[in-house]
């Protein structure tokens, strides 16, 4: 979470850092500031809340800029970064946490703290051992001090010089003719160049003189081509859309299309190389968290039918449930690859010896890059918090792989199914979402494959409309929560053609005069003659649309919901 941003070029550094955190919005957006450096020192802007072009600093053509979400100290504008240190000349950006910022508070002396965050100790450090130290001796010095995770932009603005450093969260090297960019992701400098390299751990670089240095702990320089990158960004303001969310949902039919043709091209053979993988390995443990957990959990559930022993397990509790060693395959299933829990998981299977695949979104991601073969979603940039079409495609990206392990899965029309399902569908959507706007819970029921469904829609009502929901298997109703179900409860049951087990689900809850609602053939909403493995897209986007109408309808901040980000890079 945080996304930093650093600039030193031809370019006016504010509109440079200003684009770029506009990019790295979803990355958080409690409060944002930046820092340029002018011929008296340091200009410093923050504000809490929305980015404002207005607000930036004066032109210059160095500076920093951050996104903040609050780990460490409330959202406010005096813990917005960039931090400064007590004699003006450095200013600091930070994503990440000082687990032992304590410790190193108390090792300085005499620097006045005006934050309650763990990021402004950085600063504090860096002055008071430039005293004696050379800028980039200090930061050595850091680095082999700190304990935590962080990806860290100093400008000094003594020198008019940039560097950055990091350990654990992630940082990229922009560059181009004009100028050198640093961000937490290709997307912060997107806009002005496709060429870039990736810091690893305990590296760190340094930007004078129109160009950089890449260094390790040790001062040695590192010798990294950089690569040109393809992204095609999306654009940032969604213009014939009231947001980005119904933008998003809408491409899913599109973007589906464009994975299958990855498939079938330019992907074929990572896609071969995974299923070999999971065929050659004795035990084969997906891990992923959120969203893209159910979509593992689907992908667990075809492999299953191919005859592929393999599970899934929640990043963030891997450590205390999986026994990975060298004949195990872990599949990393993430959107942002930059998920902290889940590059945990894989440094600790990677410990224990086994091999690590994956299945992302963005390109050269952390965790593709740690991964022996990764398969891209090919969604393109999701912009909403809440992950749709990124969604729909890691299922999709399953039903392939499930295919090419030998089953026999019938999709050939699935992307029309999906858009004639959202065009059928939408205006339903619009008119109960009047009604939900105000209920406190919705359950939502599914089994065998629209199980996951169920999670993932009742994940969305929470997210985005702010509703207590769960989603769960129809069969474990009756042994407890048929207790919550009383009359006008709202019960979203998913139905896919000759289901006869969730319809006697469905009874019970009608019973205890549950609001059921189907989706189903026939229905109150309905979808296209389809497959089971179609009706888990088709009652996908149903959900969706259903979360989307009603957060709209409770005026809610869709794209951006409260307390979250789209990249969760803190444990
Ligand atoms: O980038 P990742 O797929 O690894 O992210 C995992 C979760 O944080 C993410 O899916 C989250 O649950 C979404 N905001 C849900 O819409």
């Amino acid at each position: 979470m945080c996304g930093i941003i650093g600039y030193k070029g031809t370019e006016n550094a504010p509109e440079v850092i200003f684009n770029g955190l506009k990019r790295l919005e979803y990355r958080g957006y409690d409060s944002w500031g930046m820092a340029t450096a002018n011929g008296s020192g340091l200009d410093i802007v923050k504000q809490e809340g929305e980015l404002e072009p207005s607000k930036t600093t004066e032109e210059s053509n160095i500076g920093i800029g951050h996104n903040r979400w609050a780990t460490h100290g409330k959202v406010s504008k005096t813990n917005a970064h960039p931090h400064v240190s007590c004699d003006n000349r450095f200013a600091v950006v930070h994503n990440g946490i000082i687990e032992n910022w304590k410790e190193l508070k108390e090792e300085l002396n005499g620097h006045e703290y005006v934050s309650g965050t763990d990021s402004e100790v950085i600063v504090h450090f860096i002055e008071e051992k430039t005293g004696t130290e050379t800028v980039e001796e200090a930061i050595r010095d850091f680095l082999n001090s700190a304990k935590g995770s962080f990806a860290v932009g100093l400008l000094d603005s003594k020198e008019k010089n940039l560097f950055a450093f990091k350990r654990g969260s992630p940082l990229a090297l922009g560059v181009d003719g004009e100028g050198i960019f640093f961000g937490s992701d290709i997307y912060a400098f997107s806009g002005y160049t496709n060429e870039s390299l990736f810091l690893e751990d305990n590296e760190y670089v340094v930007i004078e003189n129109g160009g950089f240095v890449l260094k390790d702990v040790s001062g040695k320089r590192i010798q990294r081509k950089t690569r040109k990158f393809e992204w095609k960004e999306e654009e940032i303001d969604q213009k014939e859309f009231d947001h980005h969310m119904i933008k998003e949902i809408k491409s899913i039919p599109r973007t589906i299309q464009k994975l299958r043709t990855s498939l079938h091209s330019e992907q074929r053979e990572s896609l071969k190389e995974l299923k070999n993988l999971i065929q050659e390995h004795e035990k084969v443990i997906f891990t992923a968290s959120g969203t893209s957990y159910h979509a593992s959990l689907l992908g667990v559930f075809l492999l299953q039918k191919a005859g592929v022993e393999a599970q899934t397990l929640i990043a963030s509790e891997f450590e205390n449930y999986e026994r990975a060693d060298e004949n195990t395959l872990v599949v990393a299933v993430s959107q942002s690859g930059e998920t902290k829990d889940v590059l945990d998981a894989i440094e600790h299977s990677k410990g224990k010896g086994a091999t690590i695949a994956s299945i992302v979104n963005v390109p050269h991601s952390s965790i593709e890059r740690k991964s022996t073969v990764s398969v891209r979603v090919k969604a393109g940039q999701e912009i909403c918090v809440a992950a749709t079409k990124t969604f729909a495609n890691q299922v999709a990206l399953f039903l392939e792989l499930a295919r090419e392990t030998g089953i026999d899965l019938k999709t050939s029309e699935l992307a029309e199914k999906i858009s004639e399902t959202i065009e059928k569908n939408e205006g339903k959507a619009k008119k109960l979402a009047k009604e939900l706007k105000d209920k406190k819970d919705i359950y939502i029921i599914g089994r065998g494959p629209a199980y996951p469904v169920a999670r993932e829609i009742a994940l969305k009502l929470k997210e985005i409309a702010y509703i207590h929901a769960e989603g769960m298997m129809g069969g474990e109703l009756k042994h407890g929560t048929l207790a919550l179900i009383e009359e006008g409860t709202p019960v979203i049951s998913l139905i896919p053609e000759n289901s006869s087990e969730i319809e006697s689900n469905v009874k019970e809850v009608e019973a205890r005069g549950a609001n059921s609602i189907r989706i189903a053939s026939s229905g109150d909403f309905e979808v296209p003659e389809c497959t089971p493995e179609e009706f888990t897209f088709l009652a996908t986007v149903i959900g969706f649309l259903l979360t989307y109408y009603t957060a709209k309808e409770k005026g809610l901040p869709v794209d951006k919901p409260r307390n979250l980000a789209k990249s969760v890079t803190v444990r």
